[in-house]
């Protein structure tokens, strides 16, 4: 993998590979307390516990998929770090679509999905201290060749492989080292511009505006219509009686309209 690691921000001596770990967010977090750079790489075979959003799981069998985080330093404010998922997920879709897929849709706020199917998801974690980001950790699985029939029956008719996509097996290391050169690309515009500018390719990705969908947030569920993505990427749901609802964190699904 080394010599596919040609950037200034990912590079050789910063990256770290496992055959297995209980979570690469988990190490990725242990190594940025310990002082590592920004730019650290902690990939893993599979995972043993591996973290979803919300306190999921994320299937993590071995030999298949990729498991990645990258160790990031920002200098936003904390409640701006939820774009830095945005950020991983254009950084994602461009990697996918290079290796030929069509149809790549990213899904608000850490999807990506391939035919409506969930290939992908980021999970980022984040230390504060005094107000202060200490670091982030960006943390992206993509599941990559594994069988249909090896995901869980839970997940089957959800979730998809880039594998069945492309009608072939995918070589992980190329996929890996394209998504660090996306995310180097995209990382360093969102510090030397903000996320502005990044806001606009991130919808050219989503097909969720517009659309009617129900958003699940901790305590309530209710329908409405994705409307935008405001400035700090959060995304405006108008409800039937007219006000916007800004969701900070839930689950959003589309509805099928009649
Ligand atoms: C989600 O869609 O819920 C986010 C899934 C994120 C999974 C990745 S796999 C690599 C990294 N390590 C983890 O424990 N989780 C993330």
């Amino acid at each position: 993998m080394a010599p596919l690691l040609t950037g200034v921000l990912f590079r050789p001596d910063r990256y770290h590979y496992f055959a297995e770990l209980d979570s690469t967010n988990r190490l990725a977090a242990r190594l940025a307390q310990e002082g590592a750079d920004q730019g650290t790489v902690v990939v893993a075979d599979c995972q043993t516990g591996g973290r979803g959003r919300l306190g999921r799981s994320w299937f993590s069998p071995r030999g298949v998929n990729l498991y990645c985080s990258v160790v990031l330093r920002p200098a936003i404010p904390p409640q701006v770090a939820a774009q830095l998922t945005l950020v991983a997920g254009l950084a994602l879709a461009h990697a996918v679509a290079d290796l030929g897929c069509g149809d790549v849709e990213l899904k608000w706020p850490n999807d990506l999905l391939l035919g409506g199917r969930k290939a992908a998801g980021i999970l980022t974690e984040m230390r504060t201290e005094a107000a202060r980001i200490q670091h982030v950790i960006v943390g992206i699985g993509v599941n990559v060749n594994g069988a249909r029939t090896a995901f869980p029956v839970a997940l089957r008719e959800q979730a998809v492989n880039l594998a069945e996509s492309l009608r072939g097996p995918v070589d992980r290391a190329r996929l890996l080292a394209g998504l660090l050169a996306w995310l180097e690309h995209w990382y360093d515009r969102f510090d030397r511009e903000g996320f502005g500018p990044l806001r606009q390719e991130w919808l050219s990705f989503a097909r969720l505006l517009d659309q009617a969908v129900q958003v699940r947030l901790a305590d309530e569920t209710f329908s409405g219509r994705a409307r935008a993505l405001d400035a700090e990427g959060y995304l405006l749901v108008q409800r039937a009686d007219g006000t916007l609802t800004r969701v900070v964190a839930g689950d959003v699904m589309r509805l099928e309209e009649g």
